[in-house]
């Protein structure tokens, strides 16, 4: 087994770190190999994803990703930019389901700006389409306008689509996982006013005939928006396109109060999987030692659950975090009155600590 490592930029170096430590005390059989991804690879090879990070990740049987960007090169042209690594690996490997889940630590309730009521105990899982939509879709470009309310302006233009067999692909995903929890599926999209949504509609009601035993039902991605806020526990799997999946996600994720926590990991037909922290590079914290690197270890457990076939080390993983949360550590990000604020390295040797205890008392 090989897992690639990529830190990428800003916080995720630190992280990648904490998590490759976690990682090592579980004396798995495994080779990690790092090369460098986003602005770290600009800087060094001229390109955001050189040929020998993405050949490294494909040969992988899992990625380990930190963290992509920087204001810094928000000047360069759209392709040498550090997010197109990431974009360019989910291409490349053919990652189209995206696992976001969104769990409420029971310590960690008073971190959301949601009252506690609507959130303790909050478990959702949002499974985001992640190589189709308005992503990917060509044609794409700027161009002189020859028609709309502006003839002869400058004008850009995406395409948002999708077809049939990557809605199937993803709707099994979806009803897959949500056999496995609560059997129910809340699928998103905008089909009162677009063709694409309308389509992933018809599918999810295709594919959910060969899922009886599961609950389906649809919702507006603008009424999804409200009712994540209003009532976030009546949701369990949430299945839905890339641009919507992407924008659910971070609101889903904040209900949580503490996006430095959530993992999630991105898989192809063959069970590779890239796996990075919900959060991005936080170029404004990087190299104080402060990131909390809670997530990228949880998204390690979730790359020995899904990509490597260890579902008991990942059990010691998870079970070492809520270990550690429970007695009080905490990163300045889920900080509270009463708690210890440590820093990265810190929570990472604490969830060491808290694995080879488990080890020693069995
Ligand atoms: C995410 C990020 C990416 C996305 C960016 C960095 C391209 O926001 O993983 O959610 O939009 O998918
Ligand atoms: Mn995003």
């Amino acid at each position: 087994m090989k897992i690639a490592v990529l830190p990428g930029d800003g916080i995720g170096t630190e992280i990648v770190a904490e998590a490759v430590k976690v990682l090592d005390v579980l004396d798995l059989k495994f080779e990690t190999e790092s090369a460098l991804v986003g602005g770290a690879a600009y800087e060094a090879h001229g390109h955001p994803l050189p040929e020998s990070t993405l050949k490294l990740a494909k040969e992988a049987d899992a990625v380990l990703f930190g963290a992509v960007g920087d204001w810094k090169y928000d000047k360069l042209d759209r392709p040498l930019r550090p997010e197109q690594a990431i974009l360019g690996l989910r291409k490349n490997l053919g990652l189209f389901a995206n696992f976001r889940p969104a769990i409420c630590y029971e310590e960690l309730v008073g971190a959301s700006s949601l009252k506690p009521e609507l959130i303790a105990g909050l478990d959702i899982l949002i499974i985001r389409e992640l190589t189709g939509d308005i992503y990917f879709g060509q044609p794409r470009g700027r161009r002189v306008a020859t028609d709309g309310h502006f003839p002869g302006a400058e004008e850009a233009f995406d395409t948002m689509r999708y077809s049939r067999p990557e809605i199937e692909r993803i709707a099994r995903v979806a009803f897959d996982a949500a056999r496995k929890r609560s059997k129910r599926v809340t699928s998103v999209d905008k089909n009162n006013v677009l063709e694409t949504s309308q389509l992933w509609k018809d599918v999810m009601l295709d594919v959910a005939k060969e899922y009886p035993d599961v609950e389906l039902d649809h919702m507006l991605v603008d009424n999804a928006a409200m009712q994540l806020v209003k009532a976030p526990k009546k949701f369990d799997v949430v299945v839905t396109g890339n641009m919507f999946g992407d924008i659910l996600s971070d609101e889903a994720a904040m209900l949580t109060g503490s996006i430095g926590m959530l993992p999630s990991a991105s898989l192809n037909s063959s069970n590779q999987g890239l796996y990075e922290p919900s959060h991005g590079s936080a170029p404004d914290i990087a190299g104080k030692g402060v990131a909390n690197p809670l997530a990228t270890i949880l998204s390690a457990a979730m790359m020995l659950r899904f990509s490597l076939n260890q579902p008991e080390a990942a059990d010691r993983i998870e079970s070492a975090v809520k270990q550690v949360l429970a007695s009080g550590l905490r990163t300045g990000d889920i900080w509270s009155e009463g708690t210890k604020r440590v820093g990265t390295r810190e929570m990472g040797d604490a969830v060491v600590a808290a694995i080879t205890k488990k080890t020693i008392t069995g």
